[in-house]
């Protein structure tokens, strides 16, 4: 796979702190989410009768901060069901978190006014990774594209003139705008879903696996894409994948997700060069470089413990070959452990 746009001077880690450039677009403040899982009839039944304990909820998203800054590109990656597209959820403002607050360019979301709170909405697209199963299939890929600037009163001149131009800034043909989701490729579909996204003038994307579900030589046309808009627009990125060899060459900075918690985040270069924390050691055994077609795989020792009971202390302590007693009881604190490099392992206390 070749990525043929070379990435803008990238704001590294700390590297641009106090300049503007370095001002968090979006922060995110202590954020946890759950969800209430639904009990089966028997277990209903020992709820209503009191013997029974209510439904376990799933805690998907457990005290996240995170900065995104302005122009960067932030990958997030982490094993299934870490908690990755509930936390991008929450940054897209599809899903409010059950606690801690959302920052757009220094306001807290909270603290604004309803037409504020929209329009910073409207600022931050999601990006999904099934474009199929996010376009509407009764509606022609003109309405799609059209629709939310058209509502939300961001079309001057004529609808069908700024539509031909969200296609062309997508990389499709005009011509084709009549055509219903299923008259398109895959490629396509997801070129309709970035025309829909860029129609609202975003200065944020949120990348869910937005290219997961694409054969490889049309996932490097679309990331060429995303790199491009960010070029073009100076958009900003939240990008989510599973794929650490498309993160590795995409992203400015990386955050690892573990059972809902960031547990290392550094500039992209320094965590795929001198990863810190042990989950993060064991995901990165797992890369297939890209340049080579060998997949040399080290899968994680042990199973990859349930969300509706995590693990006490560290979430990783199953799974860790480094586990000291304390990792069983006491939760790590993220720590500084070089120049703009986060990580939350109690090795790092030892070392100290
Ligand atoms: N709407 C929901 N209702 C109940 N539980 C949910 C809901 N959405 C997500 N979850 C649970 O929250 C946890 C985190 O899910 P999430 O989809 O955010 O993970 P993920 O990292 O994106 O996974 P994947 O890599 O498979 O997409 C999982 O245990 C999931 O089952
Ligand atoms: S805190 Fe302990 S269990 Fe967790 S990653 Fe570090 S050494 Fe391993
Ligand atoms: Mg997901």
């Amino acid at each position: 796979m070749t990525f043929s746009t070379p990435l803008a001077a990238s704001v590294q880690g700390d590297g641009l702190a106090g300049s503007a450039e370095a001002a968090p677009l979006i922060e995110l403040n202590d954020i946890s989410h759950s969800f209430g899982t639904r009990p089966d009839f028997a277990a209903r039944l020992a709820i209503s009768l009191k013997l029974g304990k209510p439904a376990a909820r799933v805690q998907a998203v457990d005290g996240v901060s995170l900065v995104v800054r302005r122009g960067e590109v932030l990958g997030l990656v982490g094993e299934s069901g870490c908690g990755k597209s509930t936390l991008g959820r929450i940054v897209a403002g599809i899903v409010s978190p059950t606690s801690g607050s959302v920052s757009w360019r220094g306001k807290d979301l909270k603290t604004l006014s309803s037409s504020a709170r929209r329009e910073a909405k409207l600022r931050v697209q999601m990006i999904f990774q099934n474009p199929y199963a996010s376009l509407n299939p009764r509606r022609k890929a003109a309405d799609i594209v059209g629709e939310a600037p058209r509502v939300h009163g961001l079309v001057e001149g004529g609808l069908g003139v700024f539509v031909d131009e969200q296609f062309r800034r997508a990389g499709l043909d005009p011509a084709l705008k009549h055509r219903f989701p299923h008259q398109f490729s895959g490629g396509q579909r997801q070129r309709i879903g970035i025309a829909r996204a860029l129609a609202v003038q975003p200065e944020f994307l949120v990348c869910d696996e937005a290219v997961a579900a694409l054969d490889v030589s049309i996932q490097a046309q679309i990331l060429n894409l995303f790199m491009d808009l960010r070029e073009r627009l100076n958009l900003t990125y939240l990008f989510i994948s599973h794929d650490l060899g498309v993160v590795e060459h995409i992203s400015d900075r990386v955050a690892i997700m573990y059972l809902g918690r960031i547990v290392e985040e550094a500039p992209a270069e320094e965590i795929f060069a001198r990863a810190n924390h042990p989950y993060t050691q064991a995901l990165l055994a797992e890369v297939p470089r890209l340049e080579t077609t060998k997949r040399s795989f080290a899968a994680i020792k042990g199973e990859l413990p349930s969300p509706l009971s995590p693990p006490n202390g560290c979430h990783f302590h199953p799974r860790c070959p480094h586990t000291m007693p304390r990792c069983r009881i006491e939760v790590p604190r993220m720590k500084l452990v070089a120049a703009g490099h986060k990580s939350a392992c109690h090795l790092n206390d030892a070392a100290s």
